[in-house]
């Protein structure tokens, strides 16, 4: 097997045809190992932001064995068990307040999905057959889904599959290039409210972004806006914890930062910190009660929701990031973490903004020209940035979602939580090795394109 697999030589239908994926035989921590003796530093969790405690970790893997010689599969509909009982335990205590149950799913999308049927089936439950919209932040990912991609504003995202996508109310992040105070955003939700306000079943949207905007939350009057909203609108707030949930923030889930409490809270990927595929709908006493002293029907599930190897794998990824103590490591490491990066990346002219939330890292790129606009995408910033990332043996996650209006090219970078200090200032150098090599060639490009002088 040879260190890159082409669209034309593999039977696998790969999801982009054109790009070579780097054949990995097995990772150690936070090590992937090619074929041919190639070694590539993982900081982004697999590619996805998912093996938050690296790979190999005997306790995780030997859960999921015990489990599986225990009983392995349950179907939800039909029988319940110890691991999903004590994990559904686990999660609301995790949670805290009023958080009173748990809905367990396979992934990120179907949990989200999940949501917004739970927050559709709140609003009916009670009698108030009109609500059924969800506003959500325009830039932002919440799965690849019919109903998950009617939830960003992103017509890239959808494409010719937009006849199955019902469009929802979005309004613009709060970004410093857009709207720094947040006010616009809160002016755009009144707006909604004011026109569609019987119809708004609940705000959705990522606490702090991942692949979208990376690490990027908005300020704290956004979030107090929000929550007076709530109150006022009687809409439910849904917080898509896909991947912040579970630690990647710095706490267990990012909302416990924040002056707001959301009535439900999805999470997945670190659940399972991809030793088993997870996912959680988290909510609080009233929205249960909705349901319970209502139709005491919420029948929406998939085969695997819920089973005794996932479930099981989840209780042990909680043990573990208790025994280490790793959520206090990635409160405590991920603001040097940041500034490390920030420091690194201090003289390039191509990066505009370096954002940080815990083990959760986004570099946004602008144009060296003004330090401001989206680079041209035909320039293909974040491809070049991960594959000269990649040819230093990093893996990085980078995007270009300038179609839609509301970011440019950017980089994500998700650590594992037991990343050493080493690692971490591996991941720092190399990835600014890797962009110093684009802003070369950027500035090259740019220069011979316009003749005008360009900062680099
Ligand atoms: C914030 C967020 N929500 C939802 C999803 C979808 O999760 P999944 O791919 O497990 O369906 C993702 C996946 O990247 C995500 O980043």
């Amino acid at each position: 097997m040879s260190a890159f697999v082409h669209a034309d030589e593999t039977a696998v239908f790969p999801r982009e045809l054109d790009r070579p994926y780097p054949f990995v035989e097995r990772a150690e921590g936070v090590w992937l190992y090619g074929p041919g003796g190639e070694r590539y530093l993982d900081a982004v969790g697999g590619g996805a932001m998912v093996s938050s405690l690296g790979a190999g970790v005997r306790e995780l893997y030997e859960a999921a064995r015990r489990q599986a010689a225990r009983v392995s599969f349950l179907y939800n509909q039909q029988f319940t068990h110890e691991p999903q009982e004590a994990l559904a335990r686990r999660l609301v205590e995790l949670a805290g307040g009023d958080f009173a149950r748990v809905h367990f799913t396979t992934g990120g999308a179907e949990a989200n999905e999940t949501a917004v049927r739970l927050a559709r089936a709140y609003h009916v439950e009670r009698g108030d057959e009109r609500r059924w919209r969800t506003v959500s932040q325009a830039q932002a990912y919440h799965g690849p889904t019919a109903v998950t991609l009617g939830l960003t504003g992103r017509r890239a995202l959808t494409g010719a599959f937009s006849p199955y996508v019902v469009p929802q109310l979005y309004i613009p992040p709060a970004t410093w290039r857009l709207d720094p105070t947040g006010a616009d955003a809160l002016a755009a939700l009144d707006e909604i409210l004011a026109a569609h306000g019987d119809e708004v079943a609940a705000f959705l949207c990522e606490p702090v972004s991942a692949a979208a905007l990376p690490a990027y939350s908005p300020p704290d009057r956004f979030w107090e806006g929000l929550a007076e909203r709530q109150k006022r609108h009687g809409f439910l707030v849904v917080f898509d914890e896909v991947v912040t949930g579970i630690g990647r923030t710095g706490s267990w889930f990012a909302f416990q930062d924040m002056p707001i409490v959301p009535d439900v809270v999805t999470t997945a990927k670190g659940l399972g910190a991809g030793y088993a595929p997870v996912g959680a709908v988290l909510c609080r006493e009233h929205v249960y009660e909705a349901v319970a002293s209502g139709s005491r029907v919420f029948d929406l599930g998939h085969t695997w929701d819920g089973a005794p190897l996932p479930t099981a794998v989840g209780l042990a990824v909680l043990d573990y990031l208790e025994r280490h103590d790793l959520v206090e490591r990635v409160r405590e490491r991920g603001p040097v973490l940041h500034d490390e990066l920030e420091r690194a990346l201090s003289g390039s002219s191509l990066v505009a903004e370096v954002r940080g939330r815990g083990f959760l890292l986004g570099v946004d790129y602008a144009d060296p020209r003004d330090g401001r606009s989206f680079l041209d995408p035909a320039l293909g910033v974040a491809r070049k940035i991960d594959t000269e990332a990649l040819a230093r043996g990093l893996v990085v996650y980078s995007t270009q979602p300038t179609a839609d209006g509301w970011a440019g090219d950017q980089t994500l970078l998700a650590p594992a939580f037991v990343s050493t200090d080493e690692e971490l200032g591996e991941i720092v150098s190399r990835l600014a090795e890797a962009i110093a090599a684009v802003e070369q060639e950027v500035v090259r490009e740019l220069r011979s394109a316009s003749g005008a002088a360009v900062r680099g």
